[in-house]
């Protein structure tokens, strides 16, 4: 009785784990949000700690957070940051998907950027400073160094290996 208990209950993480890395091994999630200010105080997406927020709280709940973006809706595959500067000052920092060859000031410099997360600016005839980080993996323009899903799913895979295993070495499984 209490044998087969155990093997529903591994049966079923085992069914978790594999539709859970169904669900989210597919897809690059990026940030999305954009600023137009310097204030410190008014910047949203230059603001390191509360995308940070963000992303640990949609974690937590297992959710797309508020400055999500499922990138492979708009068949997008990289993330990018795009800042725009005039004299000094912000006058755009943008978050978001991103088709690795469509910005917001096109430049000679922007075409045939890798994804490497390596920051290329240049000057337009006009003044503007424009800088464009083109990178490909989830979050990867925004906090990372949270779990990512992936992570998750392929911890998850882990763990009940690793149970299907000690169980099986103890002869309660099988
Ligand atoms: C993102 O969108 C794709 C395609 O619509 C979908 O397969 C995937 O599950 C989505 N990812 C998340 C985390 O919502
Ligand atoms: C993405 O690509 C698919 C297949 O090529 C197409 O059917 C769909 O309309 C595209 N979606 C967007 C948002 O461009
Ligand atoms: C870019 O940065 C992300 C997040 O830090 C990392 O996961 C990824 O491996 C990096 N890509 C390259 C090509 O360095």
């Amino acid at each position: 009785m209490q044998k087969d208990a155990i093997v529903y209950i591994f049966l079923l993480l085992l069914f978790l784990g594999i539709c859970i890395s169904l669900c989210y091994s597919d897809g690059l999630i990026c940030y999305q949000c954009a600023d137009s200010t310097s204030d410190p105080k008014k910047a949203v997406c230059q603001n390191y700690k509360r995308l940070k927020k963000d992303r640990i709280n949609a974690e937590k709940d297992g959710k797309m957070g508020r400055y999500f973006k499922n990138c492979t809706d708009y068949n997008e595959t990289f993330c990018v940051i795009e800042l725009i500067m005039s004299r000094g000052d912000t006058f755009s920092y943008i978050r978001d998907c991103s088709d690795g060859k469509t910005f917001s000031i096109e430049l000679n410099a922007f075409k045939n950027l890798a994804a490497d997360n390596q920051t290329t600016c240049s000057y337009r005839g006009d003044g503007y400073l424009a800088c464009v980080t083109l990178c490909n993996t989830d979050m990867c323009n925004g906090p990372t160094g949270g779990v990512t899903y992936h992570v998750i799913s392929k911890l998850f895979m882990l763990l009940t290996l690793t149970f299907c295993l000690l169980f099986k070495r103890f002869d309660i499984l099988w």
